[in-house]
């Protein structure tokens, strides 16, 4: 019996395309507009407001007002709690719209907006909304007749600067702990990916979260982004992208002494040993690198694979790459949509180059699918040393890296040979072998025999370049408080 073509998802409407400055719905000041486009057809989605410093002044003014004078600060941490589930509800309550907004702006494929990114920042907020109330300090003995105690207050009015590869879940990262912990915000999505934060920013608007407490400025980088960092009335940022970026913010911020919270890029070690079941491991290997068309922080980028598999190892994965679809993000059996925009497209297509100039064999891949879309073929290049280009720097699309190894020492210490330090990953049967890598490797996460396991109560973030600070977990709350010490003279 023929089975039916599978139905394809209708695009979604997009309603919000203004700043959301003081619970209002308004243009940039200039008046000025930017367009974002669909990267699966390179046409135009709409065009959105383009705030720049004049926006950002309003949007921080505001979330000033609203932390210093206003009725947030002042809530029953509960009452803040209970807002946020609020949210978490019309945020699932629209789950299915959301997931094809996030697929038509980014170019994701909807079984993965569907199934991870739209799941996971409901999952965020509500994680979050449970800590509300549970943010306390300590009672300490000190010497004398005093009673001192700690009160962990919100940090204050945070920057929050976020990428296009996850956009509505990495506003759910920031606004998450923002939120349980009473500070107010003031948020630059992507210029590539606007929508869903600005629609997620409507929804909270519907809970009942007050104005003032999230305010989107939409905007480039140099312009509206410079302006939340450099701005006076800004307590903190917390940025993920690239590392080069977070250097600029890192200057400007010190002028004002602002607190940063860094999520930046890798190049991650994922090891493969003889001994690893095998089928797991190059699946896991493959999903590692390729998910979210290799558009990850934490991507499995230099996949290390022990002499005895090795040739094994590469051509299955170069057979997974042969059944890969890579299509219609809309349609739900595409497995990987286009790249974000024509400059990842030309960046990654340049390290296709610097891989083949540096003699590594382009196995599968490393061409252009189809002439409309930023479509690349799964790459995978084999016999890649350590010194080449495509096993030092982030190509951030589906182009992966197999090594070579024999020693286990050598391993690690070849592993740890990276300015970055974001997540590794280890496949083996032998459970010494994996805690001692887990122990040793530089990395803020690690997993074993698995990849990608992200979880709201997990933290996350790097060593090294790969950032300053965690997010997620309760860990996660560290940077948006302020420890304060009271001591009371009891005599
Ligand atoms: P980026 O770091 O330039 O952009 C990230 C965010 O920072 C965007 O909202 C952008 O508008 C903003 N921004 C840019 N310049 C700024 C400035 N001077 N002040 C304040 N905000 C600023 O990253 P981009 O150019 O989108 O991607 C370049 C590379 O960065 C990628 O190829 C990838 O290697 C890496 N990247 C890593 C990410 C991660 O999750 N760690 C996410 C996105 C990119
Ligand atoms: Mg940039």
């Amino acid at each position: 019996m023929a089975t039916a073509a599978p139905k394809k998802v209708s695009q979604p409407k997009v309603s919000q395309t203004t700043c959301f400055i003081d619970g209002q719905w308004v243009p940039a000041a200039s008046g000025k507009t930017f367009e974002t486009i669909n990267p699966a057809t390179e046409e135009v989605i709409c065009e959105v407001a383009e705030g720049d410093k004049a926006d950002v002044d309003k949007a921080v003014k505001a979330a000033r007002a609203q932390f210093d004078d206003g009725e947030w600060s002042r809530m029953d941490a509960r009452d803040r709690g209970r807002l946020m589930y609020k949210l978490a509800d019309l945020i699932e309550a629209e789950a299915d719209e959301l997931a094809a907004l996030e697929t038509l702006d980014n170019g994701k494929p909807i079984s993965d907006s569907r199934n991870a990114d739209i799941p996971l920042v409901i999952d965020c907020i509500r994680y979050y909304a449970g800590w509300a109330d549970k943010i306390q300090g300590d009672t300490i003995p000190i010497r004398g007749d005093y009673l001192c105690y700690t009160r962990r207050e919100p940090v204050g009015v945070v920057g929050q600067i976020i990428p296009w590869n996850f956009p509505a879940l990495m506003a759910a990262w920031k606004w998450g702990p923002a939120l349980a912990t009473g500070c107010t915000i003031v948020m630059k999505p992507a210029e590539q990916t606007p929508l869903t934060c600005l629609r997620m920013a409507r929804l909270a608007q519907k809970a009942g979260i007050p104005d003032g407490v999230i305010n989107v400025v939409p905007g480039y980088g140099p312009t509206a982004g410079a302006a939340i960092v450099a701005h006076p009335g800004v307590d903190k940022i917390a940025f993920t992208g690239e590392g080069s970026t977070a250097k600029i913010i890192q200057r400007t911020a010190l002028e004002t002494m602002k607190r940063v919270t860094f999520e930046l890029g890798g190049k991650s070690p994922n090891v493969i040993f003889a001994d690893a079941d095998l089928d797991k491991a190059i699946a896991g290997a493959h999903f590692a690198l390729y998910f979210n068309q290799g558009q990850c922080c934490c991507a499995g980028s230099r996949l290390f694979v022990e002499d005895r598999v090795y040739d094994d190892v590469v051509d299955r994965i170069a057979e997974y790459n042969a059944g890969h679809p890579v299509g219609d993000p809309f349609d739900p059996e595409t497995k990987q949509g286009p790249q974000v925009d024509q400059a990842q497209f030309d960046k990654i297509m340049q390290y296709v180059e610097y891989g083949k100039q540096d003699g590594a064999s382009c196995i599968t891949g490393g061409n252009r699918v189809g002439d409309r879309g930023y479509f690349i073929e799964p790459t995978l290049f084999a016999g890649v040393t350590d010194d080449m280009r495509i096993a030092r720097e982030e190509i951030f699309g589906p182009v992966l890296s197999v090594l070579k190894f024999s020693d286990v020492d050598e391993l690690i210490h070849r592993a740890n040979n990276t300015n970055f330090g974001l997540a590794a990953a280890v496949w083996t049967r032998d459970i010494g072998k994996a805690h001692r890598f887990a122990a040793k490797v530089r990395a803020g996460t690690v997993w074993v025999n698995c990849y990608d396991v992200f979880d709201a109560a997990a933290p996350f973030g790097g060593f090294k370049e790969s950032g300053i600070g965690r997010e997620l977990g309760e860990a996660g709350l560290a940077a948006y408080t302020e420890n304060k010490t009271v001591t009371l003279a009891l005599g």
